[in-house]
C-alpha cells in the first residue's frame, strides 16, 4: 500500500520525537510492504520564525492532500510569558483542528505491565486501566467568542456548542462503546452550565439507538475525583473541549508517564495523529525526550487511517518490549541506564 503522510514536526522536542516514529514506521513499512511518502511541513513557532504564522496555507494544502497527518508539539516558551505576543504558536494548532475539521480527539489511557510499579498510583488502583477519552476538538470555550471590554480591564472567553456538534461527537463515542466493553459516560457539568445541559439532552436522546451501550453521567468535578480513584471502572468517556483538556492530561498519570500517551484526532478532511504531550522545551536538542508517544501515536496511525491492524500490533509489542528489556529514556530509566531518544528510536526500528 502506498501512504502519503503529512509530516509536522512542530517545536521543541516535537523534531526529536518525530524523528523516531519515522525511523519505527519507516521499518514496518519494509517490513510489510508498504511504500510510505513523507511530506514534512512547518507549524507552530518554527513556522511564525520561517514565515510569520503558525499554520501557513502551505501546511494546511499539504495536510488536505495527506492520506494521515503524523504531528509532534506546538509552543515555545519565548510566547508563553508574553500576553501581548500577537501570534502564537499554539493558534497553529487551533488554527489546524478547526481548517481539517478534526472534531474528534481519541485520546487512550492504559497501563503497561512493566511500568505498573512506576505510576504515583497504587498498582490495585490503575491495574487493568484500559479506558478512551473522545474529546471535542473544535468547539466550546476554545473556539468561542472572547475579548476584552471595561478599558481593557475586563476579559471573557464563551463556550457555545450546537446539538449537531455534540451528536456527531456522541455518535462516535456510542460506536466507539459498542466496538469496546459497551459503556459510555458523559462528562459535563450540568448542574451549571447550558451547553453541559444540551450535551446531557443530546446523548440522552441518542441512547434508545444504542440499546446495548450503557450509559452515565458525571459532573466533570466528580470525574476528576473517580478517574484516579476508580480508573478501571470506565470504558469509553464522552466530553467537551477543555474538559477533555484537563482530563486527558489527569489521566495521562495512570499510565506512569505522560511521554506514553498517543491521541488520534479524527476528522472531516484527514486525520491527526499526536502525542498528548506539548513542546517540552527544556529538552529540546538534549536527545533526551521519550518518544514513545509518537511512536504509539503512529501505531494508532495505521490502525485508524490505513485499517493496518498487523502493522499497529508490531509497533505497540516492540514498545512494550523496549518496556520490559528496560531501553529506556531518562523519565522512566529510575537509576537504570537511560538511553537516549535516537537509541530508543533506533532499538525500536531494529527490532521492528
Ligand atoms: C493539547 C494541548 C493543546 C490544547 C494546547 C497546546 C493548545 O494542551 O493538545 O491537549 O489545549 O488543546
Ligand atoms: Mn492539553
Amino acid at each position: 500500500m502506498k501512504l502519503n503522510i503529512a509530516l509536522l514536526a512542530g517545536d521543541g522536542i516535537g523534531p526529536e520525537v518525530i524523528d523516531q516514529a519515522v525511523k519505527v514506521s519507516d521499518a514496518v513499512a519494509a517490513k510489510f510492504g508498504h511504500e510510505i511518502s513523507w511530506t514534512p511541513a512547518l507549524t507552530g513557532a518554527a513556522a511564525i520564525d520561517a514565515v510569520g504564522e503558525p499554520y501557513p496555507d502551505e501546511t494546511h494544502d499539504i495536510c488536505v492532500a495527506a492520506d494521515a497527518v503524523l504531528f509532534g508539539a506546538i509552543g515555545h516558551p519565548r510566547f508563553d510569558n508574553d500576553p501581548s505576543a500577537k501570534v502564537r504558536p499554539e493558534q497553529g494548532l487551533l488554527k489546524m483542528r478547526q481548517k481539517l475539521g478534526l472534531f474528534a480527539n481519541v485520546r487512550p489511557t492504559f497501563t503497561f505491565p512493566s511500568l505498573i510499579d512506576k505510576s504515583p498510583l497504587k498498582k490495585d488502583r490503575i491495574e487493568g486501566t484500559d479506558l478512551v477519552f473522545l474529546r471535542e476538538l473544535t468547539g466550546g470555550i476554545y473556539f468561542g467568542k472572547r475579548g476584552r471590554e471595561d478599558n481593557d480591564n475586563t476579559a471573557y472567553d464563551t463556550c457555545t456548542y450546537t446539538r449537531s456538534e455534540v451528536e456527531r461527537l456522541a455518535r462516535k463515542g456510542f460506536e466507539m462503546a459498542q466496538q469496546r466493553n459497551k459503556k459510555l459516560c458523559c462528562v459535563d457539568k450540568a448542574n451549571v452550565l447550558e451547553t453541559s445541559r444540551l450535551w446531557r439532552e443530546t446523548v440522552q436522546k441518542l441512547e434508545k439507538e444504542y440499546p446495548d451501550v450503557e450509559v452515565s453521567y458525571e459532573f466533570v468535578d466528580a470525574t476528576a475525583m473517580r478517574l484516579v480513584q476508580w480508573p478501571n471502572s470506565y470504558d469509553v468517556l464522552i466530553t467537551e473541549n477543555l474538559f477533555g483538556d484537563i482530563l486527558t492530561d489527569e489521566a495521562s498519570v495512570i499510565s506512569g508517564s505522560m511521554g506514553l500517551m498517543p491521541s488520534a484526532s479524527l476528522g472531516e478532511k484527514t486525520s491527526l495523529f499526536e502525542p498528548i504531550h506539548g513542546s517540552y522545551p527544556q529538552a529540546a536538542g538534549k536527545d533526551i525526550a521519550n518518544p514513545l508517544a509518537t511512536v504509539l501515536s503512529a501505531a494508532m496511525m495505521f490502525e485508524t487511517a490505513f485499517g493496518l491492524q498487523d502493522e499497529a500490533d508490531a509497533i505497540r509489542a516492540v514498545v512494550n518490549k523496549s518496556l520490559a528489556e528496560g531501553v529506556v529514556t531518562e523519565d522512566l530509566a529510575e537509576g537504570g541506564k537511560a538511553y537516549k531518544t535516537s537509541e530508543v528510536g533506533d532499538w525500536l526500528a531494529a527490532n521492528i
